[in-house]
């Protein structure tokens, strides 16, 4: 039997920083809402002359030198983004230019913005478990500073910018051993970023039901624990680490406290990034890897949920 297999992450985050102190003088909020609301300190705004593309090529070469892989061995790359350089040419293609490479499939992935990466997580799965490909470069690239609107504080206190990478690759042995993907679009009206009317890709600004989405996030991530265990025969006690979507401190915290794991088994990066949207899963697992917390042979619970509304997890055998 075919499994795929993490073998190497990769990230990169713009150097600007704007820290909640900054914001304090751009809108009417405070660093004390901000932290105790949401647990954000800080996060990176990318430069004019940075995107979702060039934020991608960074973190997929880091995630390639990791798994030892050259670009031209790579068999698929799937870009997870809500706010990519160009409608088309995919940031994907594009990526491949950079890389020098060229002929593998190559997509971009919109998920309804933060559970995207776990949908080109399980895409990319499910096309080496049947031996299609060998590997897969799996980027989450967002650019999100630059559709928030910068006059609305219950947004733009939120989000980050950033890109996480995995590379996948074919092993004997698990790996990946589950991904689940649900989206119910009776909830479009919680989260959304309208398209503009004018003639280029303009973008609106996101809308948020910030309230009424972090009810639905806390219910819903909940049963998908229980779906995402039972599937795999599994008791909580059996996971090592969460590694969330970066939404909200209170979030993380309820999601930690349904799978009875201490917050010092959490991959943590909302502090300092803020919500990066589908970037954020990839950017937390690859601290925790770099750091040497997560470890071979652990096992994983990844799991996204934004806008759409969408959702998955997956269980994995680090
Ligand atoms: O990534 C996709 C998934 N995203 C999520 O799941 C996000 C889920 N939602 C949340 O994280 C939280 O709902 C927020 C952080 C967005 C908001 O926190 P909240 O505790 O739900 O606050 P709220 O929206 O109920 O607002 C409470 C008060 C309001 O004032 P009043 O009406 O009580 O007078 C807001 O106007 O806080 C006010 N407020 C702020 N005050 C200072 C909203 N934003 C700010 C701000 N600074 N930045």
């Amino acid at each position: 039997m075919t499994y795929s297999k993490i073998l190497g992450t990769g990230s990169y985050l713009p150097k600007k920083i704007l820290t909640n102190f900054d914001l304090e003088k751009m809108v009417e909020t405070t660093n004390a809402w901000i932290v105790e609301r949401t647990g954000i300190h800080e996060r990176h705004v990318a430069a004019d002359n940075e995107n979702a593309v060039t934020m991608a090529e960074q973190a997929g070469r880091i995630a390639l030198e990791a798994a030892g892989i050259k670009p031209a061995d790579v068999g698929m790359i799937i870009v997870s983004s809500t706010t990519p350089h160009m409608v088309f040419p995919s940031t994907a293609c594009l990526l491949q230019e950079k890389y020098k490479i060229a002929g593998c499939p190559a997509f971009d992935l919109n998920a309804s913005a933060c559970a995207g990466f776990m949908y080109a997580f399980s895409i990319a799965d499910q096309y080496i478990r049947t031996g299609a490909i060998k590997n897969a470069l799996v980027i989450g690239s967002e650019v999100m500073s630059r559709v928030i609107d910068w006059e609305d504080r219950s947004t733009c206190v939120l989000f980050g910018d950033g890109a996480g990478a995995v590379v996948l690759g074919a092993s004997d042995t698990p790996g990946i051993l589950s991904t689940h993907l649900h989206a119910d679009g009776t909830h479009k009206d919680v989260l959304y970023l309208p398209l503009g009317s004018g003639k280029s890709p303009n973008l609106e600004t996101v809308k948020m039901m910030g309230n009424q989405l972090f009810k639905l996030a806390v219910n819903t991530l909940g049963d998908l624990f229980d779906e995402t265990l039972a599937v795999n025969g599994m008791q909580k006690s059996d996971i090592d680490w969460l590694v969330p979507h970066q939404a909200n401190m209170r979030i993380i915290d309820a999601m930690a406290k349904k799978l009875n794991l201490p917050m010092e088994r959490v991959a943590i990066t909302l502090d300092k990034q803020g919500n990066t949207s589908s970037a954020s899963i990839p950017l937390a697992l690859d601290q925790a890897v770099r750091d040497g917390r997560i470890q071979r042979g652990q096992i994983l619970m990844m799991e996204g949920f934004g806008g759409g509304l969408a959702w998955g997890s997956a269980l994995v055998k680090y």
